[in-house]
């Protein structure tokens, strides 16, 4: 551990600003890695993935590779990468099916529940500890793990809140997206976009609910697909779904103000709820069809009556529930943040469904086009502006104290506050300054 025990971190954050350090200070990045990250919950993987016994998927919890896999009794476990025997990487590619793990070095090999199967040349270990009895000889389950509703997260930490109760007021968002699947069920569909960001994970996550933004950062892409729609719309020609897609970035930020956001504890948040910039998109023939046959006229009409933009599980994913997408972070280093961009399927929707996901997908989050790049810059920018000597604090003033508290202790505050900024370094200062576990 490379953890620092003198960062005072009181001194880094004021009621509205936070010092320039948390971004650029690779000890501030170790000790979150360590209290944070290794501590909370975070997201693995969809159910999706590992569908069929001996199905598995390799990502990181922090700096921890974990494999997460069905075992052959069905059940889903999440396992450190790392053999029993020397500590070799068990499992080398991002994703296949397997009957059993057979380790690359010395060929041991194990069950997909961990538990250890066979080693080459068993009798030569009398009087050590290599036994059948000892755990160890088998690979290690982290030691938390859970799914909602096929969501599936992990914590390095025995302790803290179960996964229900931490996902608190925002496990409704995931409720909100699965239910717009006819047959009540999501599907990982259409690949992944992974890509490095030169950049602190905190600009992304921060970014989400960031609603003063978009009309600037986004506003050449958007603004040409605005003059575009109102051509066609004037030409009564129908207005393409990539054009649907990029208008809504510029509204208004009457607009903006209106969509609200809605703050929890543990940092988690989301922006949008009965407007968002996804609220007007076409309809898709035999969609509502399809939903009201599952579900009936009144649960449909609630389901569409919610149309929330990002929800941030802090710190490490994000859902767009209505366009059905999917961001997952992974820090690297102070300056450096991987981002994975996932689609889901409706299971019972039209298929047209799914490809305008994919469109959304590929349009907004990928690093060869359009509204992704744009928050790149920014976030790029924001990482070589934080080395300047200027001023060593980062605004977050804007409507201090203008939020409500309801008596759940949920946050409702207008779209431009920058309550979600203080919310989630309120949360990673309780983390931070935790006692060790
Ligand atoms: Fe895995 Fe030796 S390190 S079998
Ligand atoms: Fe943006």
């Amino acid at each position: 551990m490379s953890r620092d025990k003198t960062i005072d971190i009181e001194s880094l954050l004021h009621k509205d600003e936070v010092h320039r350090r948390v971004y650029t200070d690779p000890a501030i990045f170790d000790l979150e890695m360590d209290r944070l990250w290794h501590r909370t919950w975070i997201y693995v993987g969809h159910e999706s993935q590992v569908k069929n016994p001996g199905d598995y998927f390799t990502t990181t919890i922090g700096r921890q590779p974990v494999i997460l896999v069905r075992h052959k009794d069905g059940e889903i476990h999440v396992l450190y990468n790392r053999c029993a025997h020397k500590g070799a990487q068990l499992v080398g590619d991002n994703a296949g099916c397997v009957k059993a793990f057979r380790c690359c070095y010395h060929g041991w090999r194990f069950d997909t529940d961990g538990a250890l199967l066979t080693i080459p040349l068993e009798g030569g270990y009398d009087n050590t500890n290599f036994c059948r009895d000892n755990p160890d000889i088998n690979v290690k389950k982290v030691p938390r793990y859970d799914s909602y509703r096929g969501f599936v997260f992990a914590s390095l930490s025995v302790e803290g809140p179960d996964l229900k109760t931490w996902l608190g007021g925002v496990a409704s968002s995931i409720d909100n997206m699965v239910d717009r699947a006819p047959d009540g069920e999501l599907e990982i569909t259409g690949g992944v976009l992974r890509y490095t960001h030169d950049s602190n994970w905190k600009f992304f996550v921060e970014n989400l609910n960031d609603l003063m933004h978009a009309i600037v950062t986004h506003q050449s892409s958007s603004q040409t697909a605005r003059i575009v729609a109102k051509r066609l719309m004037d030409d009564k020609d129908a207005v393409p779904w990539a054009v649907e897609i990029f208008s809504p970035f510029t509204n208004r930020y009457s607009f903006f103000e209106e969509m609200g956001l809605h703050a929890f504890d543990y940092g988690h948040s989301y922006s949008g709820g009965k407007v968002s910039i996804h609220s007007a998109y076409s309809d898709i023939p035999g969609y509502v069809d399809a939903l009201e046959a599952a579900y009936g006229k009144e649960k449909t009409l609630d389901i569409f009556s919610e149309n929330r933009h990002n929800t941030i599980f802090y710190p490490s994913a994000t859902i767009k529930g209505p366009i059905q997408t999917m961001r997952v972070v992974k820090p690297i280093s102070v300056d450096k943040t991987v981002i994975e961009s996932w689609t889901f399927r409706l299971k019972g929707a039209p298929e047209a469904m799914t490809q305008r996901s994919i469109l959304y997908c590929t349009l907004i989050n990928s690093s060869a086009n359009l509204v992704g790049p744009d928050d790149y810059e920014s976030y790029h920018r924001l990482q070589h502006g934080l080395a300047s000597q200027a001023n060593d604090w980062v605004s977050m003033h804007r409507h201090l104290g203008k939020e409500t508290v309801d008596e759940s202790g949920a946050i409702e505050a207008e779209g431009t506050n920058d309550i979600v900024f203080r919310n989630q370094f309120k949360a990673w200062k309780q983390y931070l300054t935790a006692e060790d576990a």
